[in-house]
C-alpha cells in the first residue's frame, strides 16, 4: 500500500507533463504503415515504471485482481451482418476469449452493457468524437469496445492511459476501435479468433508493442522481460529472431506483437505488473491490487531527469 502511494506521488509530475489534448492512439493495422507512436512523455511513464518495478516479485493472479467493467458498442451501417451488424453469439464468444486470455492474469471483463447503432458514418468511423459522446459508457475505469464496420484499413486501435477529467474529451476518445471481421466467427482470415481485442486492452492497460521503437536497442516496450525486436511479426514464425544480437528470440506469441490470432498465447509477468500499475496510477483513484513486491526506489522524479537519461 505504502509504495502505490508513493508511486502516485513520485509520477504526478510526469503525469502533469502530458499536453491536455494527447491521449495517445495505438493502431493494429493489417499491413505496416503509419501507426501512431506513443508520446514522449508516456513512454518516459513507462519508463520510469519499469525502473520501479525492477525489483518487483512475480504478480500472481491469486492476490491481484482487476474487474473491468465492460460495454459492448456494435457501430453497423446497416442491420446486415455485411455491414457490421454483428450477432449476439459473436458478441458473447468475444467476451469468452477476453476473459480466457486475461484469466491466468487475475483479470476479468464483466458485460455491463451491449448497444447496437446503425449509422453509415459512424460505422465507418466518420465522427469518432460525435459517436462516443453519445455511446460512451461508465468512468475512466470503464472499457468501451466500439465493433465498427471500417476503421481505416486497421484491424484496431485504441488509447493507451492519461491522466483525464470526467467529461473532457480525451476522456470521450478512451476506447478500443474494433474491425468486426475480427470477431470470432468472423470473415478476417488468421485475425478472426478475437483476439484482436485482447492486443487493443493491452494498448488500454498501457503496454505498448513488444516492437515498440523498432530497434534492437534502446528502450524498446520498457519491459524487462521482451527480448528486443526489431519490427513486427507476421504470421507465426517460430524461432524468429529480428535481434540476433541481443538474448532471446522475438516474442512471437506475445499478444503485444503482430502475429496471427493462432499464434497469440501470453503476456509476460513484466507486462502484467505493468498493466496493473498503469491501470492504479490513472484509472482509479487509489490501488485496485496488491503486489508481491520489494521496498520502492526513490520515486521522487522529474520528467527533465529521466529524459536526460540519469535513470538508466
Ligand atoms: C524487419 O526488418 C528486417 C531487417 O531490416 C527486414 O528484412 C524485414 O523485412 C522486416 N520485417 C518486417 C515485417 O517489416
Amino acid at each position: 500500500m505504502r509504495w502505490i502511494v508513493s508511486t502516485l506521488v513520485g509520477l504526478a509530475a510526469l503525469a502533469s507533463a502530458f499536453p491536455a489534448h494527447t491521449v495517445q492512439r495505438a493502431t493494429h493495422q493489417h499491413d505496416f504503415g503509419c501507426s501512431t507512436e506513443p508520446s514522449d512523455a508516456f513512454l518516459a511513464v513507462a519508463k520510469e515504471m519499469s525502473r520501479q518495478e525492477r525489483g518487483f516479485g512475480r504478480l500472481s493472479a491469486a492476490n491481484a485482481t482487476i474487474k473491468v467493467q465492460t460495454y459492448f458498442h456494435v457501430v453497423a451501417a446497416s442491420e446486415a451482418l455485411e455491414d457490421g451488424y454483428v450477432t449476439d453469439t459473436m458478441l458473447a464468444d468475444q467476451l469468452t476469449v477476453m476473459n480466457s486470455n486475461y484469466a491466468p492474469y487475475g483479470i476479468s471483463f464483466s458485460l455491463a452493457g451491449t448497444d447496437k447503432t446503425v449509422d453509415a458514418s459512424w460505422a465507418v468511423d466518420g465522427a469518432e468524437l460525435a459517436m462516443k459522446k453519445k455511446l460512451r459508457k461508465g468512468d475512466y475505469k470503464a472499457l468501451n469496445v466500439y465493433f465498427q464496420k471500417e476503421i481505416g484499413g486497421n484491424l484496431g486501435y485504441c488509447y493507451f492511459p492519461d491522466s483525464v477529467s470526467t467529461g473532457s474529451d480525451d476522456f470521450y476518445y478512451d476506447g478500443c476501435s474494433i474491425l468486426f471481421t475480427s470477431l470470432p466467427g468472423g470473415s478476417a482470415t488468421n485475425y478472426n479468433e478475437g483476439k484482436t481485442v485482447t492486443h487493443e486492452v493491452g494498448h488500454w492497460f498501457g503496454l505498448f508493442h513488444t516492437f515498440q521503437g523498432n530497434s534492437c536497442s534502446g528502450d524498446g516496450d520498457s519491459i524487462a522481460d521482451t527480448p528486443q525486436q526489431l519490427n513486427a511479426t507476421r504470421g507465426c514464425p517460430v524461432g524468429r529472431d529480428s535481434c540476433p544480437g541481443v538474448a532471446g528470440p522475438d516474442p512471437i506469441h506475445n499478444y503485444m506483437d503482430y502475429s496471427y490470432d493462432a499464434c497469440y498465447e501470453e503476456f509476460t509477468p513484466n507486462q502484467v505488473t505493468r498493466a496493473y500499475n498503469m491501470f492504479n496510477k490513472f484509472r482509479v483513484n487509489g490501488p485496485v491490487a496488491s503486489m508481491a513486491r520489494r521496498a520502492p526506489i526513490d520515486l521522487d522524479v522529474s520528467l527533465a531527469e529521466i529524459e536526460a537519461g540519469k535513470l538508466d
